[in-house]
């Protein structure tokens, strides 16, 4: 059993000391305490400077910062370095380096630049690992231990040659012999038959379309390798100092890494999140990845391990968080779940690649900075919400996210460039988040569906025969599914179902379907509620289904088109639960129309009664409900607070009738009763 060492709600960010000269540590602390500061990341990337050489190992300054950190009271989430390795290591062991689809090897100079599959970083990386574990255990300032840093961030693939003998491994557990990869992958097509272990490569660069299941197949190994190298690592720290937390910290929206399966390994999960301050961007594009977040342990509260104070480095044009932005952003992320605020970085570097990237503290400094008072502002509230910590978040409705139907519907060649899985998500949940009504994400098989009343399913293009059974008993015990277009196409050895589309679906749903067509950017097809020959009342895009009806009762049809006159919505009862069919991507006022409708009669009612411009969400716990209101608008918004009686958490005092929010502007009430 591990022991929570994370005390409030935490804040801080990631402390790269070994920049500056020792005097400026005494000033960092100052500055710190003056921000709230509770918790910083220590060493991250600094495995260079603890390992001058293979058998020399360096401490000295990190046990000064630890021990600094220790008399400050300020916690340390403390990192195994192995996210950079020095220069020497990689020189000494050139295979460690990893090697892009085209066959190029990586030079070394920059960061995260190692094959996952090389045994001498894994030795090296074990080392180092073992070093700092066993160095800091009963550390006082030790709070959490921080393997690496977003695993897959610069390499996704390595496709060299120690890879290939490991994929073959992969594949022979997976599939018992050579003969069982040609079945799954359908070789005997394009001559691509394989009669010996050795004839199997990685999905190098080839001449036309590498073999999908082969493309997908090395996605899972290449996720699974990653994943060998944390837990590696966490078993070295868990081996040693059992009773401290161990995480990573997660990237999103990433779909390298299959994040519902890590997230199984992780004491906490937490992640680091980088919102454009371009007005272009939108807000709910941060909601959405707080909520898969959260999502990911079953809804418990997780942290923001990163954000930045003003702007970054890596856009094209990197503008700073106009004032208000950063704690904006920073309720967003508490009012989704978080229980920690951190920042990258505390200190702003004078040199190296980063050195425009905001910090708390700018190159003034100093406190005197605009950021720098923000941050202090920021920290001042957290004082007051320290109450929040550990509060879920109350879902009645889920989307499904799977990324392993992530990796395969968006392999090169298939049906739709168009098609991009993560707008899609977005796209739907888009809808919830201006309506106010709290999501969460589920996989198919690792998540408990029975918690909700409604669960939407876009582009679940690939799907196992469990998964359809899984969907079939949770309508049948009363829930309503929406599965959208292009679902059920193939199963989970990227075959497609021998009885049809929507495959391990289809008896839920009522229907099959015959063909689909994807359509081109920005066509539209018109649908009709009023019957076969009816009158259009609505639109769709992306994508078309020609439905054949069983047991499914049509709610909509094509009106216009090739599928004219055919089914494009269509409801199964099943049970005491509904299965809906979406044989097209409504638009934004039909997918209202439908959902609506599905919300109404599931019982699933909104927050608040609010504009949709306004952000709003909900966390309970035993000191009451915790509204959080956004005004991520350019315009003010007023609200009415009816008849509620409200505390404003910050002053401890009533929040009066009604509230307004300038742009940039949030508010969290707390309804105690
Ligand atoms: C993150 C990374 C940090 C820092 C930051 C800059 O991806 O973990 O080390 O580079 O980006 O935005």
């Amino acid at each position: 059993m591990k022991e929570i060492r994370r005390k409030g709600i935490c804040y801080g960010g990631d402390y790269n000391p070994e920049q500056w000269p020792q005097e400026v540590w005494a000033d960092d602390i100052r500055l710190m305490k003056m921000a709230g500061v509770n918790f910083v990341s220590v060493a991250i990337f600094s495995w260079a400077l603890l390992q001058p050489s293979e058998d020399e190992f360096e401490f000295s300054w990190l046990d000064k910062i630890m021990d600094m950190m220790g008399e400050a009271g300020i916690g340390v989430d403390l990192a195994t370095p192995t996210a950079a390795q020095p220069a020497w290591l990689s020189r000494t062991y050139p295979e460690i380096l990893p090697v892009s689809k085209e066959g190029m090897r990586y030079s070394y100079g920059s960061r995260q630049c190692y094959c996952p599959n090389s045994t001498d970083w894994k030795r090296a990386a074990s080392r180092i690992a073992r070093k700092v574990v066993e160095r800091y255990k009963d550390h006082p300032a030790l709070v959490m231990w921080h393997t690496n840093n977003e695993y897959t961030c610069h390499v996704q693939e390595c496709y060299c040659d120690n890879c290939a003998a490991a994929f073959r491994l992969w594949l022979e557990k997976r599939y018992g012999s050579v003969e069982g990869v040609n079945r799954v992958w359908g070789t005997k097509f394009w001559s691509q038959y394989y009669y010996d272990w050795m004839d199997i490569l990685p999905p190098r660069k080839t001449t036309a379309q590498p073999n999908p299941a082969h493309v997908l197949d090395y996605r899972r190994f290449m996720n699974d390798s990653v994943l060998d190298l944390y837990l590696m690592e966490k078993k070295i720290i868990e081996d040693i100092s059992p009773q401290v937390e161990v995480m990573t910290n997660f990237m999103m929206t990433w779909k390298d890494l299959d994040l519902f399966q890590w997230a199984e390994h992780v004491d906490v999960v937490t992640w680091n999140s980088y919102p454009d301050p371009d007005p272009s961007y939108d807000p709910s594009w941060t909601a959405i990845d707080h909520d898969i977040m959260r999502s990911l342990k079953g809804g418990k509260p997780f942290l923001l391990m990163e954000q930045a104070p003003s702007q970054v480095n890596w856009r094209r044009v990197n503008r700073a968080k106009a004032p208000g932005m950063m704690k904006l952003y920073s309720y967003q992320a508490l009012a989704h779940g978080a229980d920690g605020l951190m920042f990258f970085q505390w200190r702003q570097s004078r040199r190296g690649s980063e050195k425009f990237h905001s910090a708390c503290v700018t190159h003034t400094g100093d406190e005197h900075s605009r950021v720098f008072r923000e941050v202090v502002d920021l920290g001042s509230d957290l004082k007051m919400l320290e109450d929040l910590k550990d509060a879920s978040y109350p879902s009645e409705t889920a989307i499904v996210l799977d990324y392993e139907n992530w990796w395969a519907l968006e392999y090169e060649n298939n049906q739709s460039s168009e098609v991009d899985y993560l707008e899609n998500l977005r796209y739907f949940y888009k809808h919830f988040y201006e309506r106010h009504i709290p999501v969460d994400f589920v996989h198919p098989l690792r998540s408990d569906l029975s918690r909700y009343k409604m669960i939407v399913v876009p582009f679940l293009y690939m799907l196992s025969r469990e998964a359809g059974n899984r969907f079939r008993d949770y309508v049948k015990a009363g829930g309503r599914l929406v599965v959208g277009c292009g679902s059920g196409i193939v199963d989970e050895e990227e075959a497609v179902f021998e009885e049809g589309y929507p495959g391990a679906l289809s008896g839920t749903l009522g229907l099959s379907v015959e063909e689909f067509d994807p359509l081109y950017p920005g066509q539209r097809v018109c649908l009709s509620f009023e019957g076969k020959e009816g009158k259009p009342d609505g639109e769709g895009d992306l994508w078309q289904d020609r439905i054949h009806t069983r047991e499914a009762e049509t709610v909509a049809w094509f009106s216009e088109g090739m599928m004219k006159g055919a089914p494009a919505l269509t409801c199964n009862k099943l049970g005491k639960g509904e299965a809906w069919y979406m044989g097209i991507r409504p638009d934004k006022e039909t997918l209202a129309r439908i959902l609506e409708g599905i919300c109404r009669d599931s019982g699933i009612e909104a927050l608040m009664d609010a504009p949709p411009s306004l952000e709003i969400t909900c966390r309970e716990n035993e000191k009451g409900r915790w509204y959080f209101l956004m005004n991520f608008s350019e315009e003010n918004v007023c609200l009415s607070l009816k008849d509620k009686n409200y505390i404003n958490p910050l002053t401890g005092r009533p929040a009066g009738a009604q509230i307004g929010l300038a742009p940039l502007e949030g508010a969290i009430l707390l309804d105690v009763q």
